[in-house]
């Protein structure tokens, strides 16, 4: 990975989630050169002015690149792609396959001719079969293929807890494992506060509407913004693995990888917990499962396979 003064990172995508991560980004000075791409003219580049025109005040280094060119990408250390339709009321994940898909296909084409070397986090929703539909067009190693959710889905988790206990949100750890959609799996033994057991401070009936609420954070968003969806955690949790993998930080962050016997499954992408830094995945953590959360995985599975094969009946895989 090249050093600090070089660093590239390309955001793909200058939605509401696009320009949060560009913005995060260049905050942290994760990178000297911040790509913000999109196929609308203007608006990446307006975009990345009006980020360097904050620099001075923020007092950060980076350099916010705005294009409509790939070739602006070039050499990328992390790519994190965000483009693609969000939803409507209503509509679940799965209903933006066929026109998702098309957009990540059209930009793995080139992230694998410009970028081959490449970390790429996916954030595009339904969020398990695109990152999977990028791995196939990738044809890079799974390591370097990695979908953003987990972290999300837990972070949401905290804030209830939070909210229902009143500790401290930097005391609360959550786990959220499985696909990001409605089979996901909330983790409430994998719940703490600064290592007490969150199960011990809340009664049952309110953890159980806690991991409810997780499960449906999303769409709750959805519903209360009515013209699309959330950007300020999906943006924060995509550039928190990007600063794992850009300072080999090897944090464990729950994810979407490519399973390879973990767990029991083979060759589909679910959330689990990984260690994320220089290589991308530099290990999958195979923590013990209840019964419970096994038989939810195994459901997960089997709606991501489900999108997979729907894709390979678009022609997409
Ligand atoms: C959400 C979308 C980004 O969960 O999937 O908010």
């Amino acid at each position: 990975m090249a050093s600090i003064q070089s660093r590239k990172v390309t955001v793909v995508g200058a939605g509401f989630v696009g320009s949060t991560c560009a913005q995060l980004a260049a905050f942290k000075n994760l990178a000297s050169e911040v790509v913000l791409i999109d196929v609308l003219e203007g608006r990446p580049q307006g975009i990345a002015l009006d980020l360097n025109q904050s620099a001075a005040v923020e007092g950060f280094q980076a350099r916010v690149i705005g294009t409509n060119d790939p070739a602006d990408t070039a050499d990328s250390d992390v790519v994190i792609m965000t483009a693609g339709r969000p939803r409507k009321p209503g509509m679940s994940r799965s209903d933006l396959l066929e026109v998702n898909g098309r957009i990540v296909a059209t930009v793995a084409e080139y992230v694998r001719r410009l970028s081959p070397e490449a970390i790429v986090i996916v954030v595009t929703n339904p969020l398990d079969s695109m990152v999977s539909l990028m791995r196939h067009c990738l044809g890079f190693p799974a390591r370097r293929v990695i979908g953003m959710a987990g972290v999300l889905d837990s972070s949401r988790f905290c804030w209830f807890i939070r909210e229902e206990t009143g500790a401290a949100v930097q005391d609360v750890n959550a786990m959220v494992l499985g696909a990001h959609g409605d089979s996901m799996v909330p983790m409430p033994n994998y719940c703490t506060v600064n290592g007490v057991q969150v199960a011990d401070l809340v009664k049952a009936d309110r953890m159980d509407a806690m991991a409810d609420r997780t499960r449906h954070g999303g769409a709750e968003i959805v519903g209360l913004l009515k013209t699309g969806s959330a950007w300020y955690a999906p943006a924060s949790s995509a550039v928190a693995m990007a600063e794992s993998i850009l300072n080999d930080a090897r944090r464990l962050m729950p994810c979407a990888c490519l399973m390879n016997g973990e767990f029991g499954f083979e060759g589909v992408y679910m959330g689990v917990p990984a260690i994320l830094g220089t290589e991308g995945v530099q290990r999958i953590v195979e923590v013990p499962l209840t019964a419970e959360a096994r038989a939810q995985l195994q459901k997960t599975a089997g709606a991501v396979q489900n999108d997979v094969e729907a894709l390979r009946d678009l022609g997409l895989m």
